[in-house]
């Protein structure tokens, strides 16, 4: 081992240079190169030799269904695509305080209660912290195992001992291994520690949940590179001001991607919210101008979200547009659209445009609801309460069907919506809706229009 010698590792892209410099020459990130030392022998030419199975033909294998552990946490398992997946590793990112240490501690109470024997370390808090939470849960904690340690060699040598099959660890970025030089969090520290954990789950065989904390930038803080290793990676998002929070699958060798999982902060615990899709609708006004919902779609879960609007006359100078939980440029083309199109005039209005519950809006397919509210502020109309909108809104005024159109109308009816406005072009029907097909805004913004929005 050659100690003392080191490479230049970049924390964005984990590209590797021999010399220090301000910027990466991977990804080009400006200092983001941190020093690291050279553990493993290099340039030595690698002799064959045969170890563990040999190559096998796929049809020759058993057919196998992969086994899973529920957790019981209902959302937790979903978004993992049916429960833990033994010899797996599990990434659970999240920023600080967002809930991700009280959902492991959870997940360990409901397996081991299952008979799944876990094992919670914790180099964030000691045991009598982790006691002291676990008393607020309303869970029956008692009988995990916990371990207040950074060292990797020990934290492998408690789970080995213990024979856990489920090893939760808080967090990555706190443990590290003596094999290295550097202190715990750095990128050497985490991608070997990282990949020491993989090894050991598929090798002994128990699954592995470890908490990442995240950057300022919304990354999981490290390389890059520690996403790739692992076999699903989760992230734990919401306001630190509202008690939802949501569990988005960013990454998943054992289910699909982008499903996501919906809990509440309560005083004992998260607690999965039983009607996802009408979470973030919740305490919605109705009779009011300026509120428009719309369905989106999660992974393949729809949810339904509302859009306010709100138009003011402007005091001097250039009118605001403020948009909270969508990309404020959106919301200037839709504004255009309505001016040029429909004939509104935005120009001396403050507009104020908000997504209710801190949800973003990353689909086109949310247009005509912006649209909808907007021109319902404009009119000073309510919209009916049991009116959604789906489509994409082009630069011609003219309206696009969106994608996944019958499972959003599915839920929209279970949520009790009766009239759907969407694209002409879909052509789908559902028994409980009145499907109403538009071509182009013209229709809902115009007197006698079939979207009858106009004043
Ligand atoms: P925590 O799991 O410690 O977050 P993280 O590990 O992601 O940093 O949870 C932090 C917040 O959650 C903290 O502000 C207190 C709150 N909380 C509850 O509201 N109810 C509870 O039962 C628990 C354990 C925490
Ligand atoms: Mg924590």
């Amino acid at each position: 081992m050659s100690k003392g010698r080191s490479v230049f590792r970049c924390t964005e892209c984990g590209a590797e240079q021999p010399k220090w410099g301000g910027r990466c020459d991977g990804c080009g990130a400006w200092n983001s190169l941190t020093e690291e030392p050279v553990s493993r022998l290099v340039g030595q030419s690698v002799r064959q030799s045969a170890s563990g199975q040999p190559p096998i033909r796929l049809t020759d294998l058993q057919q196998t269904t992969i086994e899973r552990w529920k957790t019981g946490l209902a959302e937790f398992d979903f978004v993992l695509g049916g429960g833990i997946v033994p010899g797996s590793v599990v990434l659970v990112g999240g920023e600080p305080g967002i809930g991700k240490s009280t959902l492991l501690m959870q997940c360990a109470a409901r397996l081991e209660s299952a008979g799944v024997s876990t094992l919670y370390v914790s180099g964030e808090e000691s045991p009598d912290q982790l006691r002291l939470r676990a008393d607020r849960l309303q869970e029956n904690a008692g009988s995990i195992h916990v371990l207040g340690e950074t060292r990797l060699e020990s934290i492998l040598h408690h789970a080995a001992a213990l024979k856990a099959r489920v090893v939760l660890l808080d967090s990555i970025q706190t443990t590290y291994t003596e094999e290295l030089e550097g202190a715990p969090g750095n990128v050497g520290q985490v991608r070997e520690c990282a990949a020491r954990l993989m090894r050991f789950a598929k090798e002994a065989g128990p699954a592995v949940v470890l908490v990442g904390h995240v950057t300022k930038g919304g990354g999981i803080a490290g390389p890059k590179t520690l996403e790739h290793i692992v076999d699903t990676v989760l992230y734990f998002e919401g306001e630190a001001t509202l008690d939802h929070r949501i569990l988005r699958a960013v990454k998943n060798r054992f289910g699909s991607v982008d499903e996501i999982g919906v809990f509440r902060m309560t005083g004992a615990g998260l607690e999965p919210v039983a009607n996802p899709a009408a979470a973030f609708l919740a305490g919605r006004t109705t009779g009011v101008s300026g509120s428009a919902v719309t369905a989106l779609l999660e992974g393949t879960r729809p949810m339904l979200v509302e859009i306010q609007a709100l138009a003011s006359k402007a005091g001097f100078g250039t009118p605001q547009r403020v948009a909270t939980g969508l990309d404020h440029r959106r919301l200037a083309v839709l504004l255009a659209v309505l001016e040029r199109r429909a004939g509104l005039p935005f120009g001396n209005l403050d507009v104020f445009v908000n997504v209710t519950g801190g949800v973003r809006l990353a689909e086109p397919s949310t247009d005509l609801a912006v649209l909808a509210a907007l021109v319902s502020t404009v009119n000073d109309r309510p919209i009916p309460a049991d009116a959604l909108f789906l489509g994409e809104v082009g630069l011609g005024g003219e309206i696009r069907p969106v994608l996944g159109v019958e499972r959003r109308l599915v839920e929209a009816a279970r949520q009790g919506f009766r009239r759907v406005f969407l694209s002409a072009r879909s052509r789908v029907a559902h028994a409980d809706l009145e499907v109403v097909g538009l071509e182009g805004i013209g229709e809902l913004t115009h007197r006698g229009g079939r979207g009858g929005l106009a004043a």
